[in-house]
């Protein structure tokens, strides 16, 4: 068995994934959405004292796989430095402890298994991962073969309703409260620009339309009672917009067979039904990870372990460092 461990953000978790049967044994998450909510935002340093204080609690309750651990995989890359640092460093201690190999996994790549989960990978396929932190798409061949085809020149897709929803005063995380919001607003009563509309650039832009909704909800501030719910509608539809209207540019070039949405804003109902639309032309399957594990959690930093434990990929005490930065 393999226990991993995730701590790249503001979601503290461990899993223990089978080897052989690729099953989930054990899965644990601790979510500090709570904490950081009434910062608008995550707030590095207190998300890092909260994991040092959830990671070996739910590590308790994983003693009794001890004596059966093959290997322990960790986060190593991108996220906050000072999150990161508590999962690696716990690994570590384990590898060193039970003298077990250690795997160091990528988050991007972690997302990308969260659609195999207990399940066997479907290759090649295009992949939109939309998250707290990315915004790019990806072609898919295997573990190893992953090429970035687009992505965002600023903010992130899920960073923008984050941001979005700090500005009408709705804490964070801002995605699924924008979204219940969003469900009883007029989606065209705002006209806000779609990003890059004008330009050829397959890639994604957010930081404008954050900008014209600022601008919209200062208008509306001055309202005695503000109702944000139809800027809240017109934001999700432009948003999502802005994705669409480049995929299907992309999808003039390449065309679409398996497509996948990842990543914590992947669970937008909105989003999800447009892309929906856009691949039917193409007769295209959308496959989609399952709704509790579209936010971050260690089983899909399991999933990619036990891929890499199979081809030997494993990393030194010495060489496994955190990369805060790294991408595909
Ligand atoms: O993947 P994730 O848990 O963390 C990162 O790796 O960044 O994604 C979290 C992001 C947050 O920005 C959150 O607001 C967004 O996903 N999110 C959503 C929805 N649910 C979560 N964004 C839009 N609509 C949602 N329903
Ligand atoms: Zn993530």
């Amino acid at each position: 068995m393999i226990l991993s461990i995730e701590s790249s953000c503001d979601d503290s978790a461990i899993s223990i994934t089978e080897i052989k049967t690729k099953k989930l044994l054990f899965h644990k998450k601790i979510s500090q959405e709570l904490e950081h909510s009434v910062y608008g935002g995550v707030v590095p340093e207190l998300a890092a004292r909260l994991h040092a204080e959830a990671l070996p609690k739910i590590l308790e309750q994983v003693k009794e796989y001890f004596p059966l651990l093959k290997a322990v995989a960790v986060t190593s890359t991108p996220g906050l430095a000072v999150t990161l640092v508590e999962g690696v460093t716990m690994a570590k201690a384990i590898a060193v402890a039970l003298d077990i190999p250690l795997i160091g996994v990528n988050h991007l790549i972690g997302h990308i298994y969260s659609l195999f989960i207990e399940k066997e990978t479907q290759f090649p396929l295009t992949c939109l991962l939309v998250s707290g932190g990315h915004t790019q798409v990806m072609e898919v061949k295997s573990l190893t073969e992953i090429e970035t085809v687009a992505k965002s020149m600023d903010d992130s897709f899920g960073e923008s309703f984050d941001k979005v929803a700090k500005m009408m005063g709705l804490g964070y995380p801002g995605g699924p409260v924008i979204q219940e919001l969003a469900k009883d607003g007029d989606r065209l009563r705002h006209n806000f620009t779609v990003p890059l509309h004008q330009s050829p650039l397959i890639a994604f832009s957010y930081s404008g339309l954050k900008n014209a909704v600022r601008l919209a909800v200062l208008e509306e501030e001055k309202n005695e009672n503000p109702d944000f719910k139809d800027i809240a509608a017109s934001f999700e539809h432009i948003a999502t917009k802005h994705l669409t209207m480049k995929l299907k540019k992309y999808f003039k070039t390449v065309r679409p067979t398996t497509f996948a949405i990842v990543g914590g804003a992947s669970a937008n109902l909105y989003l999800r039904s447009q892309i929906q639309d856009l691949l039917k032309p193409h007769n295209a399957e959308l496959i989609l990870s399952e709704l509790k594990y579209c936010s971050d959690n260690a089983a899909m930093i399991g999933r990619v372990a036990v891929e890499m434990y199979e081809k030997k990929i494993f990393t030194s005490l010495e060489n496994l460092d955190i990369a805060p930065r790294s991408s595909l």
